[in-house]
């Protein structure tokens, strides 16, 4: 990930990304941070790239013209190395008392892109021409005023970082947050097991994994009741939908629950007639009807951004009004499958498995035609996708979809009925549960590889189809 950071002061960037997990990551090569004075592109013989404003105040303004022209440059320097549409659909984001307030989820939101640019504003402002020509965003860290956005953009690069892959070490260490969406940290020790009188709670010496983790979660949400009660609420009202969905139908409704409960989808509607949850990263939004007669109503709920261009349909009843408001591209009729034991599958010891990296794209996209290229590219990217190797060479590969489910199976010829498949899945299964999620995936109506696949390993199939349906929304919608 690459982040330019368009300001009066580089040195004050430069010089606090020069230590610490940042600092690595700059040095390993995970993210690219180029900090530009914007003086250097005033075109004032003083280097002046202030004035005052028109019409009286107090203070002074940054002109635009320095501003845009440093943008310019950045803008061809991204336009060069990854092309005029990298370039054209570059986050621009100036920071601003005056702006959205910045938060976990927009970190997540801001992860998802190869290139940020910040626009640190000095004294009274910036004028208001450069800033309607080039900013897609305007963020706020917080209700107070600091002198300038060099300590915003620092505060958002560091949130946003140590969510790229491959920043943290300790890749469990972001997932974990992710799972107690909503919840703030449980209370840590370490040694000594005894300190000033204080002990370290019995619950975590005892070695017992189960114990360790149901203490914590308590002790989380304890601390968000007494500190973060409008936390707590949101967290509260989502548990009972998660457990409201399993209830009324566990295999068919794990989709919504898991998506909820990783942080990733957010509850778009929630009432008698059904449910939506639309998850923005992944632009796919899942449609639960509880009734023939509530589909119609429900789908006109849809969120009506045209990131979303794919559905997943509980019941077939919502077919019809989808596809008045959509053109439906493809619909592939499907079950979940879902793991519900305690214990992962035993793994494969005549099969090595490997997290793959992007060099692999060209061995994947000429056999995998359910996705595009760019959303296999994404997917390593991500570090999602990984490979089955026999003796050296790939022999096969799965990996988690961007909404959450595990798929994208695939064994090569010459190395299928060797139980490949089998060991991919029961790596991404044992991956998931060590993770503290729930694997699910999906098995094509039809795909009688896949049932027995699935069925070997012990996972549950629903009883109900689910229509996973890709379409884009007609004009009128
Ligand atoms: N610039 C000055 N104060 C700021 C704040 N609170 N957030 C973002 N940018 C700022």
């Amino acid at each position: 990930m690459n982040f330019h950071v368009m300001t009066l002061f580089p040195e004050m960037i430069d010089q606090a990304l020069q230590t610490s997990i940042l600092g690595r990551a700059i040095k390993n090569g995970c993210i690219r941070v180029n900090a530009v004075n914007i003086r250097d592109y005033t075109k004032d013989k003083h280097k002046k790239v202030d004035d005052y404003p028109y019409g009286g105040g107090a203070g002074m303004l940054m002109q635009a013209q320095p501003v845009y022209d440093c943008f310019q440059a950045v803008r061809a320097g991204v336009a060069a190395r990854q092309g005029e549409a990298a370039a054209d659909g570059m986050r621009v984001i100036c920071l601003t008392p005056q702006g959205r307030t910045f938060s976990q989820e927009m970190a997540m939101e801001l992860a998802e892109e190869e290139e940020l640019v910040f626009l640190c504003g000095h004294y009274e402002g910036i004028d208001e021409r450069v800033l309607e020509e080039i900013v897609t965003d305007y963020i706020s860290i917080g209700d107070y005023v600091l002198t300038g956005g060099e300590l915003p953009s620092l505060v958002i690069m560091d949130a946003v970082a140590r969510l790229v892959p491959g920043v943290l070490h300790n890749e469990a260490s972001a997932c974990f947050e992710t799972f107690h969406n909503d919840l703030l940290e449980y209370p840590q020790y370490s040694r000594p097991e005894e300190w000033q009188g204080k002990r370290v709670p019995e619950v975590l010496l005892s070695g017992d994994h189960r114990k360790v983790e149901a203490w914590r979660l308590e002790q989380s949400q304890e601390r968000t009741r007494k500190l973060r009660p409008d936390l707590f609420e949101k967290y509260r009202k989502k548990q009972s939908l998660i457990r409201d969905l399993l209830k009324r139908n566990r295999a068919l409704y794990i989709d919504m629950a898991e998506s909820l409960r990783r942080g990733r989808g957010e509850v778009f509607y929630e009432g008698e007639e059904g449910v939506i949850v639309a998850d923005r990263q992944a632009g796919v939004c899942m449609l639960a009807a509880f009734s023939d007669q509530a589909a119609g109503g429900l789908v006109s709920l849809v969120p009506a951004e045209p990131e979303f261009r794919q559905f997943v349909l509980h019941q077939e009843c919502l077919l019809a009004p989808l596809e008045e408001h959509c053109l439906i591209e493809s619909n592939i009729p499907c079950r979940h499958a879902v793991y519900h034991h305690r214990i992962a599958p035993a793994l494969s010891k005549k099969v090595e498995i490997r997290r793959l990296d992007p060099s692999f794209l060209g061995q994947i996209v000429n056999f995998y035609h359910t996705t595009s290229a760019e959303y296999i590219r994404e997917r390593l990217v991500k570090g999602r996708l990984f490979g089955a190797f026999a003796e050296g060479s790939l022999a096969g590969f799965g990996g988690e979809h961007q909404e959450g489910s595990l798929g994208m199976l695939y064994v090569y010829e010459g190395y299928r009925r060797q139980g490949i498949g089998l060991a991919l899945v029961s790596y991404l299964i044992g991956l998931h549960m060590s993770e503290g999620l729930v694997p699910y995936g999906h098995v094509a109506i039809g795909n009688s590889a896949s049932q027995s696949l699935n069925r070997k390993l012990g996972l549950k199939i629903s009883k109900e189809t689910l229509y996973w349906v890709r379409g884009s929304r007609r004009q009128e919608f």
